[in-house]
Parts: structure tokens; sequence; C-alpha cells
């Protein structure tokens, strides 16, 4: 091989090893730039017979531009390596869920509460709330509960230092049942209501905590019975839980507000908890004292009560052993309700 076909196969050769583009101009640069080989053997063309340099002349001419294709196709080569690197560098998974579109879920005693809310809309029962700090008023002694009566401890309450307006004892609500008192003093008789909310005790454990949640209803009338509230009590659970395989039970109880008092209990016909009574509201006939500081005629109208907790509901719907886990905040737990 004469030393010009050598010269670009020693080109093709360095530009193939030039691992970029940085070390394929130096390459260039030796074999088409100024002092290179190429314009080497352009010098030498001067000291040739003017008749052999013609013919030369165009085969260093053809040379040069073979060695100019070669590098062309190098820098192609490199560029289309460099755009292969930096796409496999930073691709993109489109298949990777999206980071942003995590989405917030009901609470599964808010769930609850929105839940009992419409099974008693749905028959006829108006929906109030009220406040969770209350005066010992509402909270103890309208609801038959006189001061210093041993009765009052049956609920570890959290006081405040103030009073309100009316110089009356603040603390934070035991029981939704102050909403009986708030509801019937401000509505006319017939009465129908259901008053959800948060209560406080000082009290913690598997099955208790400090906040709580509890739903109240009243009905008050004329001609009602202990079997109206038993059927409303029957058709709620009944609802709620989605099964007619359950039965209701009163027990007879002791409440200071209501006489007679009884615990309502439930008993599934199938289940993990199969015919055990399990314990889930307070209920009785409102007592005849508490109806009048309502200000109601309790010669002429009756009244029945009930108080829920909304966690035991929650817990036995759901299958849910520790309360503790309602509060603890763990979406693990949290997000499996929506
Ligand atoms: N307030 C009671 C409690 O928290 C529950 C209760 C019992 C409410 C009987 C009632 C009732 O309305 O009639 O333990």
């Amino acid at each position: 091989m004469d030393t010009l076909e050598q010269l670009v196969v020693q080109a093709e050769e360095e530009f193939r090893s030039a691992g970029d583009s940085a070390a394929l101009e130096n390459a260039k640069a030796r074999y088409l730039g100024k002092s290179g080989r190429i314009a080497d053997e352009m010098k030498q063309l001067g000291k040739m017979a003017p008749s052999a340099r013609k013919a030369h002349g165009a085969v260093i001419n053809g040379i040069k531009s073979r060695i100019e294709g070669a590098l062309v196709a190098r820098r192609e080569q490199l560029a289309r390596q460099q755009l292969q690197q930096r796409l496999s560098a930073e691709s993109i998974d489109v298949t990777l869920p999206g980071r942003g579109s995590s989405r917030g879920g009901m609470h599964p005693v808010m769930k609850t509460w929105e839940r009992v809310e419409q099974i008693f809309a749905s028959i006829g029962f108006d929906v109030a709330e009220g406040p969770e700090i209350e005066n010992d008023w509402n909270n103890f002694t309208a609801l038959n509960n006189p001061e210093n009566h041993p009765a009052r401890s049956m609920q570890d309450t959290f006081y405040l230092d103030d009073t309100d307006a009316e110089g009356k004892r603040l603390l934070l609500r035991t029981h939704t049942s102050p909403m009986q008192v708030r509801y019937a003093s401000s509505h006319p008789v017939p009465i129908k209501v259901i008053a959800p909310g948060r209560t406080y005790r000082v009290d913690s454990d598997a099955t208790h905590s400090p906040m709580f949640h509890q739903v109240e209803g009243l009905w008050i009338d004329e001609a009602i019975s202990f079997a109206d509230l038993k059927g409303v009590y029957l058709n709620f659970v009944r609802t709620f839980f989605e099964t007619d395989d359950i039965r209701v039970r009163f027990r007879p109880s002791y409440f200071p507000f209501t006489e007679p008092s009884a615990e309502i209990d439930v008993a599934f016909g199938s289940g993990a908890l199969k015919g055990r009574w399990l314990e889930i509201s307070g209920a009785g006939q409102v007592h005849p004292n508490v109806l009048r500081n309502m200000g109601i005629d309790a010669e002429k109208h009756i009244g029945f009560a009930f108080g829920s907790g909304l966690e035991r509901l929650a817990m036995l719907r759901y299958g849910i052993s520790d309360l503790r886990l309602f509060y603890e905040g763990d979406l693990r737990f949290l997000s499996q309700f929506n």
C-alpha cells in the first residue's frame, strides 16, 4: 500500500479510537490541520516536477476528502453515542406512579359520624351540633346530676378554670347529653334530634380515649314508648351494620337523667362476634326533672334518649380491636377505610 493509502487507514484508525469529540478534533488537526499530514504532502508538491504536480495534487485532494469523510462519519457516530448516553442517563420511567397525586381520605370515625347522620336524617331526625366547652348546668345539673352528687364522678371530667358569663363552671363536655338540654330548651315539641360530636374524659386505655365521639338521640312527643325507641334503634343498627341478622336488647341500667334507664346491647347472627351481646349505647326514658329543666311539661310529654359511642360503632363495623389505632395517625391504618 502506498504511503497515501496508508495515511487514510491511519487517519480512520485514529478517528475510530478517539473516544470523544475533543480527541477527535485533535486527531483531525494531525491530518487536516495547518501543519498536519495532508498539509505536509501539499508542501511536497512544490518540489515536484510541474508535469507530475497536477496529477499528484489530484491524488492528495482525493486522499484529503476521504479523510474528511472519515472525520465527518466519526463525528456523527460520536454525536449519536453521546445522545444515547444522555438519553439512558436521564431516562424517565413513564410507568412509575406519580408523586403529586396522593389523596386525603375520611377518618373512619368521621365516616361513621356521617353515616349515622344520614341514617337518622332519613327517618326524620334533625341533626344538631353543640359546643365542646360546656357549662356544668347543661352537662350535669340540668341532667339531674345535682352538685356534689356522687354520680358526677361516673365521668372523670376535665374542668376549666374559667366560668361562663353567668358564672357557671366550664368544662369539656363529658358526653353529648348536654345537647338534649340545649336543643329541647330552644325547639318546640315534638322533638326528634341527634347530636353527634366530640366528648372528653380523663380516661385512656385500649377501649377509652381522653377525646372520643358520641351521638346523642332525643325524641320527645306525647304518646311514644320504649317500643318506639327500640324500633328506631333496631332500624338504625340494621342499616348501619348492613344486616337484618342482628338483635337488640335493652338491659336495665342507671343514668341520673333517665328513669328507667337501659344499656342497649346488640348481638350479630353471624361473623366473628356471632351471638355475643355487645354494649353499644346508654338509653332511657328522659327523667321528668330533666324535662322540667328543659321547660317542657313533664305531665304532658314523654321523652326517650340514647347516647352511643361512635368509636364503638366504627370498631364493630370494621372489626377494629384497639381504639387507640384511631388516634395514632398511622396512614397504613387510616388509608384502609377509603
Ligand atoms: N350520656 C351517657 C354517657 O355518656 C350515655 C347516655 C345514657 C345518653 C342514657 C343518653 C341516655 O341519652 O338516655 O354515658
